[in-house]
């Protein structure tokens, strides 16, 4: 397996590019695949995530050109998805099975999910009963509804659901669902999740609705064929945008980005801990804000994140903890008990890694509690087969005295395959083009309670 060492970076000063959203290039797959026609979608993750629901869309019978890695022709076949021949492998991707079930629920044939050992571990209850409420025919093999997730197909209801985890994989796949089901299916969040979804079935022309009740689908809509450019990944950028602002005078410029507001709640967090923050955003066109971020770095002091903004930045906080152990004070992060089933128990994990180079962290049921500013060193890290944890203590390294190591690094591809170069450009900066150019910026984000 392979390792990552990181010895303490320079000051950043950088302009970044990073690929395409990771969420949202599931769900465009996902949808063009049931619209009336081909559509091209640029900009999209190539990372193992988004390629897993590739090719289990081609198992649906759809056929995918990908003639570059980051653009594909997606040929929609009016919402006909064929039996696969056989199990479809999710690997470490939850967006992938969890929206897929939605889908596959009210088709006329059966299918069997299964993913790898991370994801074979991961809660699938919370789809079962809702899509059991709306008639599907759906089985987990798992010990505690974990996958494999058996679906005989079955004609389905809409119905009314409020759900019990703040999750927009949960929401999207009883959208998908609502797709292939008779009537009208409304999903309720006591707590915001990403809107993607919504937004992408706006886009490809599916009448939604959205009041104050929740967002709603009504079966039979076929999706019209269009072309989607895909924005940046947010979570993909978080990375950089916290390495530059725990350094005083840091500076990083993230271009065409994705800004929707219910991914950029660490934009928030980082004005509220003491970096200077700019997003501008330039283009609403195609329904996903995009445009560019700007961070320039402080000395950071610690914050609070609890709460309704926990939605807004779940993936982030592998990062923010980080974050928070580089800052003065003592970060808290509550109502954050998703982190303990993500790809790994993230809150375990954070703890573990932090603990071990220098900080002093206390580990709640919900979060964590991180007494910042200890001296962090190098220590030789596990990434536990998460992507996000071994980005994040990669970053940590560039602040560490020594060299850090970060174990098993492969998975970083499941969402971000170009991490490790722009990492290489950033610790050894020689030859890497430092921007100088000024750039205007509507708006400062002001800061937030
Ligand atoms: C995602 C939703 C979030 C997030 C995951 C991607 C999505 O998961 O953590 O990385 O694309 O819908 P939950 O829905 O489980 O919160």
């Amino acid at each position: 397996m392979d390792e990552i060492r990181i010895k303490r970076a320079p000051r950043i000063e950088a302009e970044i590019n990073v690929s395409g959203d990771k969420s949202i290039s599931h769900r465009a797959v996902m949808i063009a695949s049931l619209a009336n026609g081909p559509c091209v979608l640029r900009g999209f993750s190539a990372s193992a995530d988004c390629l897993n629901t590739i090719v289990a869309m081609r198992a649906l019978g759809i056929k995918i050109e990908q003639p570059e890695p980051e653009v594909l022709i997606v040929h929609g076949k009016r919402r006909k998805l064929s039996a696969p021949k056989e199990e479809i492998n999710c690997g470490n991707s939850g967006t992938t099975m969890r929206l897929l079930a939605g889908l596959l629920a009210g088709q006329p044939f059966s299918s069997q999910l299964v993913g790898d050992g991370s994801l074979s571990a991961r809660p699938m209850g919370r789809i079962i009963e809702p899509l059991r409420l709306m008639g599907a025919k759906i089985e987990a093999g798992g010990k505690n509804e974990t996958p494999p997730l058996r679906i005989e197909g079955a004609p389905l209801h809409g119905i009314k659901y409020t759900t019990p985890v703040a999750s927009a994989q949960l929401k999207s796949a009883l959208l998908f669902a609502g797709l292939f089901a008779k009537g009208k299916t409304t999903v309720q969040e006591p707590v915001g999740t990403r809107n993607h979804t919504e937004l992408m079935l706006k886009y490809f022309l599916v009448r939604t609705h959205k009041d104050e009740h929740g967002v709603s689908v009504f079966g039979d809509h076929v999706p019209e064929s269009r072309d989607f450019s895909i924005p940046g990944d947010i979570s993909s950028a978080a990375f950089w945008l916290v390495a530059a602002a725990a350094q005083p005078g840091g500076h990083v410029l993230v271009r065409d980005v994705g800004l929707n507001e219910t991914r950029t709640g660490l934009l928030g967090v980082l004005v509220r801990m003491g970096a200077q923050v700019r997003e501008a955003i330039e283009d609403v066109d195609q329904v996903e804000p995009r445009g560019i971020v700007e961070i320039t770095g402080a000395h950071l002091k610690a914050t609070v994140i609890q709460g309704k903004e926990v939605p807004r930045l779940i993936d982030e906080l592998p990062i923010l903890a980080v974050a928070g152990a580089l800052a003065h004070g003592t970060t808290m992060i509550r109502h954050a008990q998703e982190l303990r089933v993500k790809e790994t128990d993230r809150i375990a994990a954070i703890a573990h890694n932090l603990r071990s180079m220098g900080a002093q962290v206390v580990e709640l049921s919900d979060g964590l509690e991180i007494h910042g500013r200890a001296p962090l060193h190098g220590a030789r890290l596990s990434s536990f087969g998460d992507h996000r944890i071994a980005m994040a203590f990669a970053v940590a390294g560039m602040f560490a005295e020594g060299e850090t190591v970060i174990q098993d690094v492969d998975c970083v591809a499941t969402s971000y395959p170009g991490f490790e170069k722009t990492l290489s450009e950033l610790v050894n900066p020689k030859g890497f083009r430092a921007t100088t150019r000024v750039i205007s910026l509507s708006h400062t984000r002001p800061e937030e309670d």
